[in-house]
C-alpha cells in the first residue's frame, strides 16, 4: 500500500478547531493558508480529518478525476432532498440523472425563461424604495424562489402560494439538519426532524399534485417549464423517472438554485456600488443594447465574492496521487474556491474587482470554479447566468443604482450561501428619460 503524504495542519484538538470553525467559518482558512501555504490538513467538525487545496494544477486534477478514484462526499442530503436528489448519488446512478437533467438547462430553452425572470424583477423593482438605503437581498430572494417555482415547477395558483410559503421554511431546517446525524429513534412531531418529515410530506403531495395537472392538462409537449420536461424524458432502458424522483430532484434544484443566485445578486449590487466608473459603463451598455460587460461583470462578482467557498471530493481508492499528496481512501479533499480565485499566478491583480479582465473572453472552468467543475459541476450554471443577467439588465434599464463611498460589506454565512453582511444595500433613484450624449447619468444621480 502507498504511504500516506498529507499537507501539514493544525494539531490542536477537533473541539478547539470545531470552535474555530463555527465561531470564524469565512477567516479561519486565509488564516490556514497564511500559516501552512496552498494545502493543509484540518480537523472538521463534520468531516473529520479533510485536506484543503487551491493550488491551480491540483484543484484541476481533482476536479478531472473520475468518479470511481475521488466523488461526491458522504453527508446527510439523501434524507432531507430524498434519496434521488443529484446530491445524494454517485458513480452510475448519478451519470444516469445528469443525462436526462442537463439538456433543459441548456441554449434555447433557457430563452424561454427570460421572460419570467424580467416580470418577476420589474415586480419587485416596483416595491423598491427611492433616495434611501434598503437591503436587496429579500428581493432577490423572492426574484430566485419566484422563477425556480415557475420555470422549474411550472407552478402557478393555489400550488405557486402554497410552495412559496412551505420551501424557505422547509429548506433552512433541512440544511442545518443535513449536517447531523439522523436521529436513531424517533423524537416525536415536534422535533426538528419531525416537523421537517411533516414539511416534505406536504412538499409531496403538492407535487403530486402539479405532476398530476401536467399529465392531465393535455399540453405537455408545448409546456417549458423542467417538471414537463422531466415528465417526457426517459432513461436510456426507456424508463420514465418516477414520481418520487421527480419531487426529489425539483427539491434539490430549488435548494441549489435558490439561495446561491439571490446571494450572488446581492453581492452584484454590493460590488457595482463601490466601482461607480463599471457602474456607470454598465448602464450605458444597457442603453446601447450590449451585453459584454455585463457578462464579464458576472464572471467577476463571482470571482471575488464565491458564495459557495468550498466543494469537496471524498477518495474512492487506496493511495490515490494528487499532486504533491498521497491520500488514503476515504479521506476528504475539501477545494477553497475563495484562495484559488485569489491566485495571483492565475488572476494577476487578484484583489482588484476588474470586470474588463474578463471582457470578451470565457474563463478557465478549471481556475474559474465558482459552479465547481467536472463531472459534478453545477447544473444550473447557464440557467444561474441568465438569471443574474437579467435581473441585472432591467435593474440597470429601470433604475439609477447610487454609488456609495462606504467601506465593502463583510461576509456572512447563511448556512447554504455566503452573502454580504447588511444584505447588499442599495440606494436607487428611477431613471430619468436619457441624458444628452457626453453627460454622465450615474456621478449626475450621486
Ligand atoms: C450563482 C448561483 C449558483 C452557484 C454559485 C452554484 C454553485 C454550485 C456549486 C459550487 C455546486 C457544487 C459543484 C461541485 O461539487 O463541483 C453546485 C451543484 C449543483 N447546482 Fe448549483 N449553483 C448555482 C445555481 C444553481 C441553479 C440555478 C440550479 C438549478 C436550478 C443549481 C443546481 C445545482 C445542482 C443540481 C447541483 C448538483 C450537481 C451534481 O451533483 O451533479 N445551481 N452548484
Amino acid at each position: 500500500m502507498a504511504t500516506v503524504t498529507l499537507p501539514p495542519g493544525p494539531t490542536t484538538p477537533l473541539v478547539v478547531q470545531t470552535f474555530h470553525a463555527l465561531t470564524a467559518p469565512l477567516r479561519g482558512i486565509p488564516r490556514l493558508r497564511d500559516r501552512y501555504g496552498d494545502a493543509f490538513t484540518i480537523n472538521h467538525p463534520v468531516f473529520r480529518r479533510a485536506v484543503v487545496i487551491s493550488d491551480p494544477g491540483e484543484v484541476r486534477q481533482l476536479l478531472l478525476t473520475s468518479p470511481e478514484i475521488a466523488d461526491n462526499l458522504d453527508i446527510n442530503l439523501g434524507q432531507v432532498l430524498g434519496p434521488a436528489s443529484l446530491f445524494a448519488l454517485r458513480g452510475q446512478a448519478h451519470r444516469q440523472q445528469r443525462k436526462l437533467l442537463v439538456p433543459p438547462f441548456h441554449g434555447r430553452r433557457l430563452v424561454a425563461y427570460e421572460r419570467i425572470v424580467e416580470e418577476e424583477t420589474v415586480r419587485e423593482l416596483a416595491t423598491w424604495p427611492r433616495d434611501r438605503p434598503f437591503a436587496t437581498m429579500p428581493s432577490m430572494m423572492r426574484i430566485t424562489l419566484n422563477t425556480i417555482l415557475r420555470a422549474v415547477f411550472g407552478a402557478e395558483g393555489a400550488e405557486f402560494a402554497e410552495l412559496r410559503e412551505l420551501l424557505p421554511r422547509a429548506v433552512t431546517l433541512g440544511s442545518r439538519l443535513a449536517l447531523l446525524p439522523l436521529p436513531r429513534v424517533s423524537l416525536g412531531g415536534l422535533s426538528p426532524w419531525g416537523r421537517f418529515w411533516a414539511m416534505r410530506r406536504r412538499y409531496d403531495e403538492i407535487v403530486e399534485r402539479l405532476i398530476e395537472a401536467a399529465e392531465g392538462g393535455g399540453d405537455l409537449d408545448a409546456r417549458e417549464d423542467i417538471l414537463a420536461t422531466m415528465l417526457q424524458s426517459r432513461y436510456d432502458d426507456g424508463s420514465a423517472m418516477s414520481h418520487a424522483e421527480i419531487s426529489d430532484q425539483l427539491l434539490t434544484l430549488l435548494v441549489a438554485g435558490h439561495e446561491t443566485t439571490a446571494t450572488t445578486l446581492a453581492w452584484a449590487v454590493e460590488r457595482l456600488r463601490r466601482h461607480p466608473e463599471v457602474l456607470r459603463e454598465l448602464a450605458e451598455e444597457v442603453d446601447e443594447g450590449g451585453a459584454a460587460l455585463r457578462q464579464a461583470t458576472i464572471y467577476e462578482v463571482q470571482r471575488t465574492r464565491p458564495v459557495i467557498d468550498i466543494i469537496g471530493r471524498q477518495v474512492r481508492a487506496d493511495g490515490f496521487q494528487l499532486g504533491r499528496w498521497t491520500l488514503p481512501r476515504g479521506c476528504v479533499v475539501l477545494v477553497s474556491i475563495a484562495l484559488l480565485h485569489e491566485d495571483e499566478s492565475v488572476f494577476p491583480d487578484a484583489r482588484t474587482f476588474d470586470p474588463h479582465r474578463f471582457l470578451d473572453t470565457r474563463p478557465d472552468l478549471y481556475q474559474w470554479i465558482p459552479f465547481g467543475g467536472g463531472t459534478r459541476r453545477c447544473v444550473g450554471a447557464a440557467f444561474a447566468n441568465m438569471e443574474m443577467d437579467v435581473v441585472l439588465r432591467t435593474m440597470l434599464r429601470d433604475t439609477v443604482l447610487l454609488p456609495t463611498g462606504e467601506p465593502g460589506e463583510r461576509w456572512h454565512s447563511r448556512g447554504v450561501a455566503s452573502a454580504p453582511g447588511r444584505g447588499g444595500l442599495a440606494v436607487v433613484r428611477d431613471r430619468t428619460p436619457l441624458a444628452p450624449e457626453g453627460s454622465d447619468r450615474v456621478t449626475e444621480a450621486a
